[in-house]
């Protein structure tokens, strides 16, 4: 696999004096990415993974912003750098929290959601909502970045958008012009607009022409699921790095096969059985992290969904590799197992046993994966609920 891969043209890029290499983020999924799920990939990409950042931390809500409750802001040390990502609409609130953030933490970056598509977070304001009130958005960036310049100067703002509201009202190239006056170190676009939800392709050719106008470094983001799709990304698009969110969840390898055909190493291929261990793995992660059992069961299966979709019969061994309709089919069973577990003792006793049954003569090959949104992850798919509101 990926002989004569070639190296993009871009393999690392800088946010200050941080070297990022690989040219990866974790983009992140609230509900998805905490810190056992960064652990996970952190494990499995042998600790290359360019930057982390933490789920969205609401600051509306509180009086003072206080550390205390907010679960999201939990990292740990090995996980630098990493960012802690905000979200809200008021400016005096923004800025209070990233100071308290900021002081207390001290994470590598502090990043403000302009892209947030939820009604209960967009229709209030904030999120993406901030893409239809852009004084609004440029007046969150001048108090958060004055909060960071007169506590904590070392530390780089950083933002994340779409690429407008809706296809009528696309404001990417205003929004880049506001974030770069306003000192944002860092831009990362969603090729989506708030509309759209996670539906429909992100459209590349606007991160294309946000990252030849900028000056800051621009990370493209929607849809990269593979090695290959990230080199493409970079090279045709110019972006100084790519952002990865449920490309993730199908394969937490992805970071480390990324920092591998940078460097020029030969992909490792991945076995079912493999795949499978990550299970056990991310259910220690989960309970290390003071999950509940059930909690920790809504995890694996979260990702058993996503993860199993790659799974597929071994061309390579003879009468194993079946035509394409088995393998799907012998992968479906494997899901459906893990799926229908009662408790997350049963999933991790059948993961282990379908290792050496169903699994056996399954790889795990998730770049045959075009559409991230799956089939049937209603609890992840997004979209339609938005249109008209
Ligand atoms: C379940 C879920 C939760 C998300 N939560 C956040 C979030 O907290 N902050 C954020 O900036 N983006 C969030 N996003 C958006 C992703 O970071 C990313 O922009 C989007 O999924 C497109 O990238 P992808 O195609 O690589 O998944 C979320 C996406 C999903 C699917």
């Amino acid at each position: 696999m990926l002989n004569n891969f070639k190296i993009p043209k871009k393999t690392s890029f800088r946010l200050r004096s941080l070297e990022v290499f690989p040219n990866t983020i974790l983009s992140p999924m609230d509900g998805v990415t905490d810190a056992p799920f960064r652990r996970l990939c952190r494990v499995l990409s042998g600790d290359r993974m360019g930057l982390l950042v933490s789920e969205f931390v609401p600051t509306d809500g509180d009086a003072v912003f206080c550390l205390d409750g907010h679960k999201q802001l939990r990292f740990f040390p090995e996980e630098r750098p990493f960012g802690v990502q905000i979200f809200g609409r008021f400016p005096d609130k923004m800025a209070a929290a990233a100071r308290k953030i900021a002081e207390s933490l001290k994470p590598e970056f502090i990043e403000v959601n302009a892209g947030c598509p939820a009604p209960k977070v967009a229709g209030k304001g904030s999120g993406s909502g901030l893409l239809r009130d852009l004084p609004r958005l440029q007046e969150i960036l001048h108090e958060v970045k004055g909060a960071l310049d007169a506590s904590c100067p070392d530390i780089p703002l950083t933002l994340k958008c779409r690429i407008g509201w809706d296809s009528d009202s696309i404001n990417i190239m205003e929004t880049l012009a506001i974030a770069e006056g306003e000192g944002v170190e860092m831009l990362t676009v969603h090729g989506r607009t708030r509309l759209q939800g996670y539906n429909g392709l992100a459209d590349w050719d606007w991160i294309g022409k946000a990252a030849a106008a900028a000056r800051i470094p621009v990370i493209g983001n929607g849809d990269v699921n593979s090695v290959e799709v990230a080199r493409e990304r970079i090279d045709n698009y110019g972006v100084s790095g790519v952002s990865i969110g449920r490309g993730a969840m199908h394969n937490p390898w992805i970071f480390g096969q990324i920092a591998d055909a940078w460097e020029g190493k030969p992909a490792h291929e991945i076995t079912a059985a493999e795949a499978l261990d990550v299970f056990p793995l991310y259910y220690k992660f989960k309970i290390e992290d003071g999950s509940t059992d059930k909690g920790a069961e809504g995890r694996l299966k979260q990702l058993a969904a996503r993860l199993c979709k790659g799974f597929c019969l071994d061309e390579r061994r003879g009468e194993a590799g079946g035509a394409d309709n088995e393998s799907q089919d012998v992968a479906m069973q494997v899901r459906q197992a893990l799926l229908s577990s009662a408790c997350a003792a049963e999933l991790l006793d059948r993961a282990q046993s379908l290792k050496e049954g169903l699994a056996k003569d399954l790889v795990f090959d998730p770049s045959r994966l075009v559409n991230l949104n799956g089939a049937k992850e209603t609890e992840l798919k997004f979209g339609d609920q938005f249109k008209g509101r």
